[in-house]
């Protein structure tokens, strides 16, 4: 029989395999605990259950840092044990997006996001975000003191410490991709604060409201070079330099520009929207980059033709612009954007996969502790303009984008990796699994954990939207985003395609659960 998602649900309501009263908080391996076709027939329950253990992540010195409200990229686990082992004492503005994009939705009052952040006191949600957002306001603007060079921006920077630094190798550099998604993350969590009226609320709002506008009056000095080209990586004469001081200078560091239709997109919004950049150079902006936009067919294993965008690697980081601009409001975007998972979920069933790949770290090696490298090139290479992959690491966020379609296929693929042995610990998640069932990347880390999470809550899309609208600038943005995916693609083909579930499980080759979350 075909499994698909109607006959699951018929199956699962017929022997209504659920019918459980309400039960205590969920155990640490609850993955094992759950079916496919359970998840389907209620992904808000399993939701439910997979936020909470989620949220463990989110502790001092885990997630982040409390002292200064700053994220740390994650935590190295003991391949035994699972318990927390070396630091990741660094972190970059794309980490600090996600943390943002979360408490925009602890503020605005969304109860999965006090599901994850507060459990068992969910009213309090709001105010464990708003206390780190203050602490994080101040660890900002004294970084701006110390180093005004960034202009308000953020290099990759050591945080734990409480006196924030660029790390060794990002001294007088500062990345674009990473600060687009910073200032939209913040635009949407201003916009959640003013909303809900408290008085303080008010206050920390215009505290990040001037952070935001000063980044407003530096981006195109710091980003923008000429000809439409803006910065992949900026390099300063100085960070002791204001952007204002006369001796200051910025530019490209190489010839690579972020000129991608993906998550660089960010930045060129921001420079579109906010800079005094003159309407030549926005346009230029925009002439520079379309060419980068282009429609590739999926055809493969008897699923397709089916049109998409084509991908990087196609790995699903690169979708991340749609959490934060309300992108899905263009329909030609949203159709493209839905046959992407079409994709992406059938093509795990047709290369037999027990999961999604995508850029994660490679796997730990059990004898010393230590992790791989990451691994960038990993997708789907028949619709990527890189083919050459890897494709040993698979990792339970390659879901995240399904989850904006359809909730229930997401989590039973997320589910589906989890269930392997070492997939869950006591902070939720783990980071990745080799695909032969022999090893794990024993690590948590906000990427591969946080931004499933910040999909199920709808990112801050619908937040920023508003806040567009209040300011005059939404039409702006959808007519751009409507004018360069409905020039790139006139027809598409494949919209009939069902989203496909995961029909491999991770092989058991005799790997152990760790000690600290056992079935
Ligand atoms: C950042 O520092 C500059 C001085 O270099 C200052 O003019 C600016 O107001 C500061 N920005 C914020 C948001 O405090
Ligand atoms: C695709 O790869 C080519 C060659 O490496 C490169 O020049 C081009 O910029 C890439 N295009 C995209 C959209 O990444
Ligand atoms: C991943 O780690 C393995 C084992 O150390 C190594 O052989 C492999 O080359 C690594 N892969 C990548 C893409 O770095």
């Amino acid at each position: 029989m075909k499994l698909n998602k109607a006959t699951l649900l018929a199956l699962a309501t017929a022997s209504s395999a659920y019918a459980s009263p309400a039960k205590k908080e969920p155990r640490c391996r609850f993955a094992l605990d759950w079916t496919t076709e359970e998840i389907i027939a209620d992904p808000d329950r399993f939701a439910w259950d997979m936020l909470y253990w989620e949220g463990h992540f989110h502790q001092d010195k885990i997630a982040y840092n409390a002292e200064n409200g700053m994220t740390l990229d994650g935590r190295y686990i003991d391949f035994v044990t699972g318990e927390p082992i070396t630091e990741k004492p660094f972190s970059a503005s794309s980490k600090e997006a996600l943390q943002i994009m979360l408490y925009t939705q602890a503020v605005a009052g969304n109860p999965e996001a006090a599901r994850f952040l507060s459990p068992t006191k969910p009213k309090q949600a709001p105010k464990i975000a708003t206390d780190i957002m203050q602490k994080k306001l101040e660890t900002y603007l004294k970084f701006n003191e110390t180093f005004p060079g960034f202009g308000g921006f953020l290099p990759w920077m050591t945080t734990l410490a409480n006196d924030v630094t660029p790390t060794q190798d990002w001294h007088d550099r500062v990345p674009g991709l990473d600060n687009g998604q910073l200032v939209w993350a913040v635009y949407g969590f201003i916009h959640a604060l003013e909303k809900s009226g408290k008085k303080s609320d008010r206050k920390l709002a215009q505290g990040w409201q001037e952070w935001l506008d000063y980044t407003k009056t530096t981006a195109d000095k710091i980003f923008y070079d000429s000809d439409g080209k803006v910065c992949a990586v900026t390099a300063m004469k100085s960070e002791q330099l204001s952007p204002s001081d006369p001796n200051q200078e910025y530019k490209c560091e190489t010839e690579t520009y972020l000129n991608d239709p993906y998550e660089g997109e960010l930045m060129t919004y921001f420079l579109q929207l906010f800079s005094s950049l003159s309407d030549d150079d926005k346009q230029a902006m925009w002439e520079y980059k379309k060419w980068q936009l282009i429609s590739d067919e999926y055809d493969q294993g008897g699923v397709g033709p089916i049109t998409v965008e084509r991908g990087f690697w196609f790995s699903a980081h690169e979708l991340w612009k749609v959490l934060q601009l309300p992108y899905y409001d263009s329909d030609i975007m949203r159709r493209v954007s839905h046959n992407a998972e079409r994709v992406r979920t059938c093509n795990g069933v047709v290369t037999k996969a027990p999961g999604l790949y995508a850029s994660i770290n490679n796997y730990t090696d059990p004898a010393t502790n230590e992790v791989g490298n990451y691994i960038s090139p990993a997708g789907i290479p028949s619709i990527a303009n890189n083919t050459d992959q890897y494709h040993v690491v698979a990792t339970p966020y390659g879901t995240w984008p399904i989850m904006l379609f359809d909730r229930g296929v997401g989590l039973a693929w997320w589910h589906n990796m989890v269930s392997g042995k070492k997939m869950q610990n006591k902070f939720g998640s783990t980071e990745g699994f080799k695909i032969d069932g022999t090893g794990v990347s024993s690590m948590v880390t906000w990427d591969s954990k946080i931004l499933t999470v910040v999909s199920l809550l709808g990112g801050s899309k619908d937040i920023v939207r508003d806040g567009m609208k209040k300011e005059g600038i939404y039409d702006d943005f959808l007519a751009q985003v409507n004018r360069d995916y409905s020039r790139t693609f006139p027809v598409l083909k494949g919209e009939d395609v069902e989203l496909c579930l995961p029909q491999n499980s991770v092989p058991d080759k005799g790997l152990e659960d760790y000690t600290s979350c056992t079935a």
